[in-house]
């Protein structure tokens, strides 16, 4: 059966508001009662937005299938194990599993019989930094192949301006009776349970119908639903996080300013920072990493003529910021004759992911310039990591990577490099 609010807007198609008008009731009443369960279908549904979306889904009440290729993960869900960490999801992962609304599967049969489809694969960019345009069409026809009458199909993957627009015509074109919407994911990986319904949800669509449908579903589920435009949808992701990224670019470049100066940009951030509200938003400086900030402005950047050339510039500055901080060390330090210890080789603190992170790109210049490297990390699992212990008893200076809360009050012997300032100092 499908969704009640779906079909009784597919029903009466004369009951559609005008666009304008859904616009200005930006929090819509929960129609709980109204709900019934939908069976929905997670391309990607393994990764990290795939999968707490598709747990939170099943706690909803829908029948979710999780559609991956990579069969290794699918198992390790399928013992009831979460792959990366996410903040509630150990202990959704058995319920949903139990419940029998949550399917695993690594070919896409089953999702001709879904009445809803979310893509949430990957959208990286290549070598040259230019979306890997390609890699998502294949997945999208796969897609399209395996797709049936009134589904609706979601795009919730990050995606290069354009794309659903022309994914709207390439359906039409082929003939498949299907709706299109764009509703990208706005969560900040590992807290992806407690923020889908705290983050109001930008929903866009093909077609009046598309964008109808999907703004439902997400009422639904108690979410606040701003309507846009496909591509305001997409240029607003991409907005955002490159926002974030030249943000963060802002702070670092102030921090290699400071070190210029040879005072502590630290004192000089709390300082400013203290009780001014104009600067709510000056974030810290620290190693800017991680799948999605670089790769986003860069998506933005690609194919638009040189115009973000403040996105190419943040990403000199981020991108610069291991380099300096080891150009630094070694106007003090015969860097040959010394070991480097990386504390925290995740993108982020807390964070068990090392996609991205400039402590990869930190060790390679070490590796470089100093006698040995030594890294270390409470979240990754990976041969080349050592025990924090040796780290602590064999290297002579250290670097901050990431901040995890294990390094917070640590009083290490050695001096150390924090360029997150996030260390506890006496
Ligand atoms: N990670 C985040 O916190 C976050 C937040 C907001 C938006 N996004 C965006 O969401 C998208 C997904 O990011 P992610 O971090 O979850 O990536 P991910 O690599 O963790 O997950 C992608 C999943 O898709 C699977 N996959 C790839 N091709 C497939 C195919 N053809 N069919 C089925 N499965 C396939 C992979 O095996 C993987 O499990 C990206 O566009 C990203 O920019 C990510």
């Amino acid at each position: 059966m499908l969704h009640s609010g779906i079909s009784r807007k597919l029903e009466i198609p004369g009951q559609f508001q005008r666009l304008d008008d859904r616009r200005q009731r930006a929090i819509h009443e929960i129609t709980v009662s109204d709900f019934s369960p939908l069976k929905i279908s997670i391309i990607g549904g393994g990764g990290h937005v795939g999968l707490p979306l598709g747990l939170f889904l099943c706690d909803h009440g829908h029948s979710v299938t999780i559609v991956d290729t990579d069969q290794e993960r699918l198992d390790q869900i399928g013992r009831g194990e979460m792959p990366f960490l996410e903040e509630g999801a150990e202990e959704l992962l058995p319920k949903c599993l139990a419940s029998g609304r949550f399917v695993l599967r690594s070919d896409q049969d089953a999702i001709s019989d879904a009445e809803l489809i979310i893509m949430t694969i990957g959208t990286p960019v290549d070598e040259y930094l230019d979306p890997q345009v390609r890699a998502f069409d294949e997945a999208v026809q796969d897609v399209l192949e395996h797709t049936s009458v009134g589904q609706l199909l979601m795009i919730r993957s990050t995606v290069f301006p354009g794309v659903t627009d022309r994914l709207g015509r390439q359906v039409a074109e082929e003939g498949h009776d299907l709706d299109v919407c764009y509703c990208p994911e706005r969560i900040a990986q590992g807290r992806a349970l407690q923020e889908l319904t705290r983050l109001p949800q930008l929903v866009s669509g093909c077609s009046d119908r598309a964008q109808e449908r999907a703004a439902d579903f997400f009422r639904d589920l108690g979410a606040q639903v701003i309507e846009l435009s496909p591509l305001e949808a997409e240029l607003g992701k991409l907005f955002t996080n490159c926002y974030r990224y030249i943000n963060f670019a802002i702070s670092n470049q102030f921090y290699m300013l400071a070190e210029h100066y040879g005072v502590d940009f630290q004192r000089i951030y709390e300082a400013i920072t203290a009780d001014y509200p104009r600067l709510n938003g000056f974030s810290n400086s620290g190693l800017t990493g991680g799948p999605c900030l670089l790769k986003d402005t860069m998506q933005l950047a690609s194919f638009n003529h040189n115009l973000l050339t403040l996105g190419q510039h943040a990403m000199m500055v981020n991108e610069g910021l291991p380099c300096f901080i080891i150009e630094q060390l070694k106007k003090e330090h015969d860097l040959k004759t010394k070991t480097v210890g990386v504390l925290g080789m995740a993108f982020k603190g807390n964070c068990d992911d090392g996609r991205s992170s400039l402590s990869y790109k930190l060790k390679k210049i070490l590796s470089l310039e100093c006698r040995r490297v030594l890294c270390t990390d409470p979240y990754i699992d990976d041969d080349d990591n050592t025990t924090l212990q040796s780290v602590l008893e064999e290297a002579d200076i250290l670097i901050l990577g990431a901040c995890h809360q294990e390094y917070r009050d640590l009083k290490p012997r050695q001096s150390v490099v924090d360029v997150f300032g996030f260390m506890s100092r006496d």
